[in-house]
């Protein structure tokens, strides 16, 4: 046997391990210590590392965040299964009004297109195990067409609803919000990671800040729609949204049910993707709809454009250009920016569940970029193992190690195995 294959055996067996480890019985946690709650996208995403090896076990993640769902529609983004003093802020300082204790805001909603992956991978079983939750996920789609939407693109109310925490596309409209004086807290992620590598204190206070104006009006959104102080229409939600409804509809299909009013959404965030382009920087954007002002920022969220359906030709050059930059692409925001910071979170690095959507949508296209972006993307985890994230110039481990959602994308995406074995693989 060449060494290849002993590498990918290693690594399939390492990632398995991650994920057994990282299993808390019916739900996962990202990794042990920093983040020790269920996620809502990185469930989404550990379902499908789990359907590498263990079916049933794949439909009980995506079942236990769903039986997490609010009265209203929404699913959170941190269901709290047992409180955990590792995690700041916890369910006290949410207050979520949920069945289960969890945030007051939802998170990129990945989940219905990782449950078409689970079911075209489980035919006999996938009618049986996603029907009992096939109305939740309208009710929770339906959520954000009824409460997130500007002029058809999909806002987030807090950074952290988008998954991309400090993220420099929110800079200015982070800037505008004002802080409360929250007094003394402890923040317990740098006890965990180095904070070089997580968001500053002055994005804390924010993030507290919107945490309590929720909690106080007990997360009613009509109450808090027309007076919310952070609303920025953001392209990560709006192309994960836009792919999610065209799954729903096939899964729905699949189920002989009617599936006109998810139709029905799709144009809408059609129109709405093309709000956020910004003509002058020729890309997909953020833009702040309390002041109307444009990011002015190339993020990997902008290549999200293909996984949603759409192929935007000034794309592909910018995302030649970003990748040319560094050693392992896709950085999180444009190398030649002056935000670019290599290893703070959503200031630069590499996340690899985000580059799997972005090749995935070139496959689909029909561009040789998404093979080559999944061959870097297997380099990049073959020589520095299951980080949360990575340093796209050196691919220098960063974040949380013994990442769930970096051992998923392995097993299905990124393993050469993988590609042999799954049929959508590109
Ligand atoms: N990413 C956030 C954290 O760092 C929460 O989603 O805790």
């Amino acid at each position: 046997m060449d060494a290849q294959p002993q590498t990918t055996q290693r690594l399939d067996q390492e990632a398995r391990d991650i994920m057994i480890r990282n299993d808390r019985g019916g739900y996962s946690v990202p990794t042990h210590g920093l983040y020790p709650y269920q996620w809502n996208w990185d469930s989404a995403f550990a379902a499908i590392g789990y359907a590498a090896f263990d079916m049933d076990r794949a439909w009980i993640e995506l079942e236990t965040l769903m039986a997490a769902q609010w009265h209203d529609g929404m699913v959170p983004h941190i269901v709290f299964h047992e409180v955990d003093p590792g995690y700041f802020p916890g369910p006290d300082i949410w207050g979520g009004v949920g069945p289960v204790p969890s945030t007051g805001i939802s998170q990129p909603p990945v989940a219905a297109s990782m449950a078409l992956r689970l079911w075209d991978n489980d035919p006999e079983m996938g009618a049986e195990r996603f029907l009992p939750m096939f109305d939740g996920f309208v009710r929770w789609h339906r959520w954000f067409m009824d409460w997130r939407l500007h002029d058809g693109a999909v806002c987030i109310t807090h950074p952290w609803e988008s998954g991309r925490d400090n993220t420099p596309d929110w800079d200015g409209a982070m800037a505008n919000l004002i802080p409360r004086d929250l007094g003394e807290y402890q923040r317990r992620d740098t006890g965990h990671v180095d904070a070089s590598m997580r968001p500053h204190k002055s994005d804390y206070d924010r993030y507290l800040t919107l945490v309590a104006i929720g909690h106080e009006a007990r997360w009613e959104q009509g109450a808090l729609h027309a007076s919310w102080p952070f609303r920025v229409a953001d392209p990560t939600m709006t192309f994960i949204l836009l792919r999610a409804h065209r799954d729903l509809a096939e899964l729905g299909r699949r189920l002989g049910r009617d599936v006109s009013e998810i139709e029905s959404w799709i144009p809408i965030l059609e129109a709405g993707a093309e709000t956020l382009w910004n003509p002058e920087l020729k890309t997909y954007d953020v833009r702040d709809t309390l002041s109307g002002e444009w990011s002015c920022c190339v993020s990997n969220a902008s290549f999200l454009c293909w996984w949603a359906g759409i192929d935007r030709a000034e794309m592909l050059p910018h995302l030649r250009r970003v990748n040319r930059a560094v050693r392992f692409g896709v950085p999180s925001h444009d190398p030649e920016s002056p935000a670019f910071e290599a290893k703070r979170y959503w200031r630069g690095p590499v996340w690899a569940m985000l580059n799997m959507l972005i090749a995935e949508g070139l496959d689909e296209f029909g561009y040789d970029d998404g093979a080559l972006l999944r061959q870097n993307t297997a380099r990049m985890i073959e020589e520095n193992g299951f980080a949360e994230y990575f340093d796209p110039i050196t691919g220098a481990p960063a974040g949380g190690q013994n990442f769930t959602w970096t051992a998923a994308i392995w097993l299905d995406w990124a393993s050469p195995r993988a590609r042999e074995e799954n049929r959508w693989a590109g």
